[in-house]
């Protein structure tokens, strides 16, 4: 692989006493989908938050476009072009739906112009936000909330766009919508790096995965090597 754009070498983290990751390598590349696979509690999120600053690490090293981020703070992080989607799809639900867009541009330095331009093609990407833009964010359907968090994100104009199980309790018809824009987001240029418990269709969309186990990678393949693996197979796929 040509050198990545995010490198975590050997991350270690932990809550106070206790320790949730072991040491984790993970790659994503400038035009790569790649997907962090692992059941509940292997340390997904954690994983999230070290690569945003929002969780210290406590040994190892993240490297983001040739620049180590190790110990930055979250709005540095930000600033040098990774946004991030949270589980759970944490919108300001008394702002309206453009403002929590706006606050996606918070950072930006290019004007007016260009933030009003992105608002609109974001508006193009989601037309039910469109309608709803004057509405309430905590009034919306728990769908299209999901699709204002992604919306607010790509309103930073990341490079890198971190996504924690977006397809997490949404309906069957929405799951498919929200991996059909995970692949016109990365058509368009942006390398994405997805948590997903929803493993075949991570796998359909990403070219590579690695799978968490206790807070330790325990398998990583390309995604045809992860479906075609027996054990991915019986532990997250239903069986084959
Ligand atoms: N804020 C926290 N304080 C203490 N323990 C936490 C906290 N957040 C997560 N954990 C623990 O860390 C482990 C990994 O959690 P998490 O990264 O959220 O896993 P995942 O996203 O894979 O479900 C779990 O055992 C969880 O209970
Ligand atoms: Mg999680």
């Amino acid at each position: 692989m040509p050198e990545a754009l995010l490198s975590l070498r050997g991350v270690e983290a932990a809550y106070g006493p206790v320790a949730v990751l072991h040491g984790i390598d993970i790659d994503v590349g400038a035009d790569e989908v790649v997907c962090l696979l692992g059941g509940n509690a292997a340390g997904k999120t954690t994983t999230m938050k070290t690569i945003i600053g929002v969780q210290p690490t406590t040994a190892g090293t993240l490297t983001y476009d040739g620049t180590e981020i190790t110990g930055m703070s979250p709005p540095d992080i930000v600033g040098r072009g990774i946004a991030i989607v949270p589980e759970g799809r944490r919108i300001f639900p008394r702002l309206s739906v453009q403002e929590n867009l706006d606050l996606g541009a918070y950072d930006r330095t290019d004007g007016r112009a260009a933030i009003h331009a992105d608002l609109e093609k974001i508006f193009g990407l989601f037309p039910r936000l469109a309608e709803r833009r004057t509405q309430q964010g905590g009034t919306l359907s728990g769908g299209e909330q999901q699709m204002l968090a992604i919306g607010r994100a790509l309103m930073a104009r990341p490079r890198l766009l971190l996504m924690d199980e977006p397809s997490m309790g949404l309906a069957p018809a929405l799951v498919d919508q929200v991996f059909e824009i995970i692949a016109d987001i990365h058509a368009s240029g942006t390398a994405i790096f997805l948590v997903e418990q929803n493993a075949r269709m991570a796998l359909e969309v990403a070219s590579r995965g690695y799978v968490l186990q206790q807070g330790r990678v325990v398998v990583e393949g390309t995604s045809a090597e992860l479906l075609a693996s027996d054990a991915i197979a019986e532990a997250y796929l239903g069986g084959h």
